[in-house]
């Protein structure tokens, strides 16, 4: 798909962002298992939907997985159609303040906004509410649509991890990227 044959940039009334609950299992099992959302992952194929369900089941509070909505039109039902999530890196103290980002929107639903509305609002808990200060991805070196979205939104290259992962048959490299917040918060002057 090239910028010309893209379809449009869904409006607000289509598309809508929450937090995953944990009846959400199906739709988000269904999502993850698409060909593209499969090959830009680290998931493997055929993916249980009772694995999702534990998954969602215990999800914990210092992690966060969002979820976007979309309808096709103002009178259809709203229907799951990505997941985007922010996860701690790790048990050390030491790097609290990092977390590891991921996403996958369904395939049908790629290059309308779908991706850029979950990262705004990813960013936004990470930046405003979680106390994070570095965000870390790992992406296939390969995946211009989302090399192209973090760029975007502040990301850049640290290196590469060579053959990083196989897909469907050949190991890809992956590049690290990461986000330092922009504007840290501080402290409130003594009052
Ligand atoms: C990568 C992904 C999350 C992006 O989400 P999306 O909803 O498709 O992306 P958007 O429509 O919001 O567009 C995001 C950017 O990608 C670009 N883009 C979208 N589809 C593209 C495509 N097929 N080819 C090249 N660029 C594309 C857009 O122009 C936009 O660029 P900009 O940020 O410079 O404006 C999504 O395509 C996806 O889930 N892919 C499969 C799974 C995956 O790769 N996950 C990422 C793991 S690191």
């Amino acid at each position: 798909m090239d910028a010309a044959t893209r379809p449009a940039r869904l409006a607000s009334d289509r598309l809508r962002i929450r937090h995953v609950e944990p009846g959400d299992f199906d739709a988000v099992a269904v999502s993850m298992s698409t060909p593209r959302a499969l090959a830009g992952t680290l998931q493997l194929p055929w993916s249980s939907r009772e694995q999702w369900r534990k998954q969602l089941a215990d999800y914990k509070p210092e992690s966060a997985l969002l979820v976007a909505e979309t309808r096709g039109s103002v009178d259809e039902p709203w229907e799951i159609v990505a997941t985007a999530g922010l996860q701690p890196t790790g048990p050390s103290p030491r790097r609290r303040h990092a977390m590891a980002l991921g996403m996958a929107v369904r395939d049908d639903w790629q290059g309308r906004g779908v991706g850029s509305a979950l990262m705004d609002a990813l960013i936004d808990r990470a930046d405003n509410w979680m106390n994070v200060l570095r965000l870390e991805l790992t992406v296939y070196v390969d995946n211009e649509a989302a090399h192209s979205l973090y760029r975007r939104h502040g990301f850049v290259i640290e290196g590469t991890h060579r053959a990083y992962a196989l897909r469907d048959g050949a190991y890809v490299d992956a590049h690290a990227m990461a986000r330092l917040h922009p504007r840290p918060p501080v402290l409130p002057p003594a009052t």
